[in-house]
């Protein structure tokens, strides 16, 4: 049960490695806007492509920096945009390698919350299809609810969310994901 004296422990992961990336801009003015009560921690999704060979215990540093950020968090937020249809290789990658051991995932019945964010207005919704469908092959506990899929993007996001209407819908969401967390058994 989650220690209510201590701040809700957050992990985010962006499907995007670009510095100028709106989905990594979303995440990060969603961690500059929490209430004191709610940490979130972006993580490097810089991985190896996944590798069952080098999927060992003296495996990649950077893989294991993530399963035991993903380990120790209440929950993950994932935001992300969408390629070609579907989920980004970057957040697949990095799913993949969470997703093992098999049956001893750090993801298996960890809260997480999906987001995806497009210039266009269709918001990234194809892939948020695909990021669910990974997430209960493994599974972890997907938020359900209000559906948080953000179009037009490149004016509701600069170096922050800038559109209010956006930033009140994600905190919600976040705020509910937090609530799902500590009451986790
Ligand atoms: C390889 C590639 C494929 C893309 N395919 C789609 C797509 O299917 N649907 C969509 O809404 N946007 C698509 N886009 C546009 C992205 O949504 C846009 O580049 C977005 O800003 C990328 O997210 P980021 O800002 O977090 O890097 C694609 C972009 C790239 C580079």
């Amino acid at each position: 049960m989650h220690d209510i004296t201590r701040p809700t422990r957050l992990v985010g992961l962006s499907g995007s490695l670009r510095k100028a990336s709106y989905s990594r801009a979303t995440l990060s003015g969603l961690r500059d806007n929490l209430p004191l009560s709610i940490d979130l921690e972006i993580c490097d999704l810089q991985l190896p492509l996944y590798n069952e060979d080098e999927d060992r215990a003296d495996g990649p540093e950077q893989v294991r920096l993530l399963r035991k950020a993903i380990g120790a968090s209440d929950g993950v937020v994932i935001v992300t945009p969408e390629y070609n249809h579907g989920i980004p290789g970057v957040l697949k990658n990095a799913l993949d390698w969470a997703s093992r051991p098999f049956g001893k995932s750090v993801l298996i019945d960890k809260p997480v919350l999906v987001i995806t964010v497009s210039p266009a207005f269709t918001g990234g919704v194809r892939a948020h299809a695909q990021v669910n469908e990974t997430l209960l092959s493994i599974p972890a506990r997907i938020m359900a609810g209000p559906q948080v899929v953000l179009g037009g993007i490149a004016t509701k996001v600069k170096g922050g969310i800038v559109d209010t209407h956006y930033l009140a819908f994600t905190l919600e969401a976040i705020d509910r994901l937090a609530t799902m967390s500590r009451q986790r058994t």
